[in-house]
C-alpha cells in the first residue's frame, strides 16, 4: 500500500481549545474533545482530536494558542427569510391589540403587506437592508445562512429576492444558501384563483429559478390560510423534475399533513410542525426529514401547541432550529436567542440546541457530508467562543461570547 507524504506546508491550527465537534462518533456530550488541537489545510479540516494524539508529522506546525477556548462548528441558520422590504411593526401593534396572525393575513395584511413594499424595493434597498440583518447572524457565529424568496409572488420580483439572496453570499464571508418560496401566499391579483397561481409558479416561476441557477431549493407554505397538500405536490412534483430539493412550511397552525407529504416527497425538512401528530413524526422518522423548529415564531405568535418534541426523541427524527428570521411571525436575528428560546420555551436540552444549529441544520440543507460538524474532511467553518462549557451558549440571554469565526482559515 501507498501512504501519501503527509502535506504540512499551507497548514495552519489552533490548540489548547475544547471542542465541541458535535460529531456522532465522538460519544461524550457534545462530541467533546479536551485540550484538542485542530488542524485546517485548503479551507478543510485536515486533522483534530486530543493534543496529546497530534502525530509526529504535525509537530512541527505553529499552533495558534486557543487559551482554554469553546470551539464548535460554525452556526448554520437553515430557515430565513431576511431579503424583504419595509416592516411590519403596526401589525404587531394589531395583534396586541387582540387581532391574530391569521385575521390581519385574511384581512390582506401580513404576508401580502411585505409583498408591496418588496415589490417595490430597489434590488439595491434589499441588499442594503438584508445586509443589516446577516451582520447579526454573523456577529453571532453563523457562518451557513439559508435565505428564502417568497415576498415577490410575482416573477420578477422573486427573481429580484433571490438575486439579492446570492449576493449576500458575495457581499459577506457566509455560505448563502437560496430557497425558492414562490407558493408562500396567493398574491392579491389571484384573488380567489390560487390554482391558477400554483399554474404560474410551476409553468413560470420555477423553470426560470431553476433555469437562472437562482435557487438550491424549493419551500412552500401549507396551511389554510396559503396551500394545500395536493397544491404544494404539484409544485414538488416540478422541483424533482428540475432537480430541485424541496422543504415545507407545515402544521404551523393546523394539521393538514403537509409535513407526512413533504417527507413522502424526498424533502430535506419540515419546518414549524406544532400542530404535527405522531403518525406525521413517524413518516419523517422514515423518511429521513429532518424537523425545523423555529421558537421565533412560536414566541412571536404566542402560540399555544407545543411541537412534538417527545415524538421526534421517540423516533429518532433529527431536529433542528432557525431564526425564521421574517418581518412578521419571527422578527428575530439572534440565533444565540434561538438557542436559549428551544431550551427555555421547548424544553430542548442545550445539547439538542447545538445541534439544532450545527449538525442537524446542515442535513436540513442538504449539506450533511461537508457541513455541520468538525470532522476530518470537513469544511472548516467553526466559531471560537469565550466560554468553557457548551451550555453556556444557550443559557445567557442578550450575551454574545464570539470570539472569532473562522471559515475555512484560521488568518
Ligand atoms: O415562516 N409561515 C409562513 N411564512 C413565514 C411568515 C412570513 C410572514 O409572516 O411574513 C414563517 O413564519
Ligand atoms: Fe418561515
Amino acid at each position: 500500500m501507498i501512504t501519501a507524504k503527509l502535506e504540512t506546508t499551507g497548514v495552519s491550527g489552533l490548540c489548547n481549545i475544547r471542542l465541541a465537534t458535535m460529531s456522532r462518533g465522538i460519544i461524550r456530550a457534545y462530541g467533546l474533545v479536551e485540550d484538542a488541537v485542530l488542524l485546517i489545510h485548503h479551507g478543510r479540516i485536515l486533522w483534530c482530536g486530543e493534543g496529546a494524539e497530534l502525530p509526529d508529522e504535525y509537530k512541527s506546525i505553529q499552533l495558534m494558542d486557543g487559551e482554554g477556548r469553546l470551539v464548535t462548528p460554525g452556526f448554520i441558520d437553515c430557515h430565513t427569510h431576511l431579503v424583504f422590504g419595509g416592516d411590519r411593526a403596526r401589525e404587531f401593534e394589531l395583534r396586541l391589540e387582540g387581532a391574530s396572525y391569521e385575521e390581519i393575513s385574511r384581512s390582506g395584511g401580513g404576508i401580502r403587506s411585505t409583498v408591496k413594499a418588496t415589490r417595490t424595493a430597489s434590488e439595491k434597498q434589499l441588499l442594503a437592508e438584508a445586509l443589516k440583518r446577516v451582520d447579526h447572524l454573523i456577529a453571532e457565529g453563523v457562518t451557513t445562512l439559508e435565505i428564502k424568496s417568497g415576498y415577490g409572488l410575482d416573477l420578477d420580483t422573486e427573481l429580484k429576492m433571490l438575486r439579492v439572496a446570492r449576493a449576500i453570499g458575495t457581499e459577506r464571508d457566509v455560505l448563502v444558501q437560496t430557497t425558492f418560496l414562490g407558493a408562500h401566499a396567493v398574491p392579491e391579483e389571484f384573488d380567489g384563483r390560487s390554482d391558477a397561481f400554483i399554474d404560474h409558479v410551476v409553468n413560470d416561476m420555477l423553470p426560470r429559478v431553476a433555469g437562472e441557477k437562482l435557487a438550491d431549493a424549493v419551500d412552500g407554505f401549507c396551511e389554510g390560510i396559503a396551500f394545500n397538500p395536493a397544491q404544494i405536490e404539484r409544485v414538488f412534483a416540478k422541483s424533482k423534475e428540475l432537480g430541485l430539493p424541496v422543504k415545507l412550511h407545515a402544521e404551523q397552525l393546523s394539521n393538514l399533513g403537509g409535513a407526512a407529504m413533504a417527507a413522502r416527497n424526498g424533502a430535506l425538512s419540515a419546518d414549524h410542525l406544532e400542530y404535527l401528530d405522531e403518525a406525521g413524526v413517524v413518516t419523517l422518522a422514515e423518511c429521513g426529514t429532518v424537523a425545523v423548529l423555529l421558537p421565533g415564531a412560536f414566541y412571536t405568535l404566542r402560540e399555544k401547541q407545543y411541537p412534538p418534541i417527545s415524538t421526534f426523541r421517540k423516533h429518532n427524527v433529527p431536529i433542528a432550529i432557525a431564526t425564521d428570521a421574517n418581518p412578521g411571525s419571527s422578527p428575530l436575528t439572534s440565533i444565540l436567542l434561538v438557542l436559549n428560546m428551544a431550551c427555555t420555551i421547548f424544553r430542548m436540552t442545550p445539547e439538542e440546541a447545538l445541534a439544532g444549529v450545527t449538525r442537524n441544520a446542515a442535513l436540513a440543507l442538504g449539506l450533511g457530508e461537508t457541513h455541520g460538524t468538525v470532522e476530518v474532511g470537513k469544511i472548516a467553518d467553526l466559531a471560537i467562543w469565550d466560554v468553557r462549557e457548551p451550555a453556556e451558549l444557550a443559557y445567557r440571554i442578550g450575551f454574545n461570547p464570539l470570539h472569532k469565526r473562522i471559515t475555512g482559515s484560521l488568518s
